[in-house]
């Protein structure tokens, strides 16, 4: 096994130390910037968000295991070798917290919550009539690795299911696919309760936009667990002003942590938390990274690698 660099931007480094250790007792995990003065030494890297330059710093590393699934801050530095592998996290502590946080976050719009707890505020009783699953229609906007558990979390409660992305995917029972930018406003026009799951590229910037939203039903709710590149809130928070928007769930945001001043705080339709819908837990990661490691030792194969024309 080749000696792993390790740096996981404001955890505790010990812990990784240990979780790597535990899945693998004879890797050689040497935390940043602890990794002594031999550079030529091939190592592999199992970083969230390295300080800028550290990768370059580096050209002993070989491929970049990361942290998470979004890696929008690594690409973010100017310094980072084009051609370096990167990959991905996608293993199951991810794929089940998104999953939990998503199947809570469209329940909470079904049942009308953000007008139950402002009712609530205002002593205020009023039975709002539930609505029924079956009569509503859950449209994810990313129906990538993350996008397909929360789908199939959600179909327990009989919801329809749309999906929207950027390639033609395989027939599948219960769920309806929409595929490239022609499509967004049909498969907009058809969600009452969106879920965006996309990842932060220069396409998918901001095209949640006044014209977009405006493409949604009356009374829809938006959830944004993907990245917050994706909304533009001064939009969401006109439409939920006049009323188009029901309410919404933003777990990303363009600034975090989001500024004091943003004026999302204060909207009562909108429910905030700080970017943990899905958290990278130590046991899951190190197992499926050393795992991923393994593999590509022996096979030379390695999945989810960042595609640069893709952009994700
Ligand atoms: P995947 O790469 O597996 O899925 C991404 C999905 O987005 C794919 O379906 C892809 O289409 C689609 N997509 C990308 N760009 C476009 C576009 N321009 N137009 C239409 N569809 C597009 O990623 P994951 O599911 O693993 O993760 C998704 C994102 O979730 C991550 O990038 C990250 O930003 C975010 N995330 C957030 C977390 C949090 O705690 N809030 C935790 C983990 C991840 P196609 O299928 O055709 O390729
Ligand atoms: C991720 C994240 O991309 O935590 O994994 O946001």
């Amino acid at each position: 096994m080749l000696p792993i660099l390790l740096y996981m931007d404001r955890h505790d480094q010990s812990a990784w130390v240990k979780a790597f250790k535990s899945a693998c007792p004879e890797a050689d995990v040497r935390v940043y910037p602890d990794w002594g003065d031999d550079k030529n030494e091939p190592c592999y890297a199992f970083l969230w968000k390295p300080k800028r330059g550290m990768v370059a710093d580096h050209p002993n590393i070989k491929i970049v295991f990361y942290g998470g699934a979004g890696i929008d801050h690594l690409l973010a530095d100017p310094t980072l070798p084009a051609d370096i592998p990167i990959v991905r996290l996608s293993d199951d502590g991810l794929k089940s917290g998104m999953a939990d946080w998503v199947a809570m976050s469209v329940m909470l719009h079904n049942r009308q919550m953000p007008q139950v707890l402002a009712n609530q505020r205002r002593k205020h009783w009023d039975q709002i009539v539930p609505i029924l699953p079956q009569s509503q229609t859950v449209g994810f906007m990313g129906y990538g690795a993350l996008g397909k558990v929360c789908a199939e979390r959600l179909k327990i409660f009989g919801f329809n299911i749309n999906t929207w992305s950027n390639s033609l995917k395989a027939k599948e029972f219960g769920v309806k696919h929409h595929y490239g930018p022609e499509c967004l406003k049909e498969f907009l026009s058809k969600t009452d309760i969106l879920v965006s799951l996309l990842p932060a590229t220069t396409d998918t910037d901001d095209l949640l936009n006044a014209d977009t939203l405006a493409c949604l039903p009356r009374g829809a709710s938006v959830i944004n667990a993907g990245r917050g590149n994706v909304l533009d809130t001064t939009a969401l928070l006109d439409a939920i002003e006049r009323g188009h928007i029901a309410g919404a769930s933003l777990d990303v945001f363009k600034t975090e942590p989001l500024p004091t001043d943003d004026p999302l705080w204060a909207c009562e339709r909108v429910i905030l938390t700080p970017h943990i819908s899905a958290t990278t837990r130590h046991e899951t990661a190190a197992n499926h990274v050393i795992k991923s490691m393994r593999d590509y030792e022996a096979t030379g194969k390695l999945m989810n690698l960042y595609v640069r024309e893709r952009g994700y």
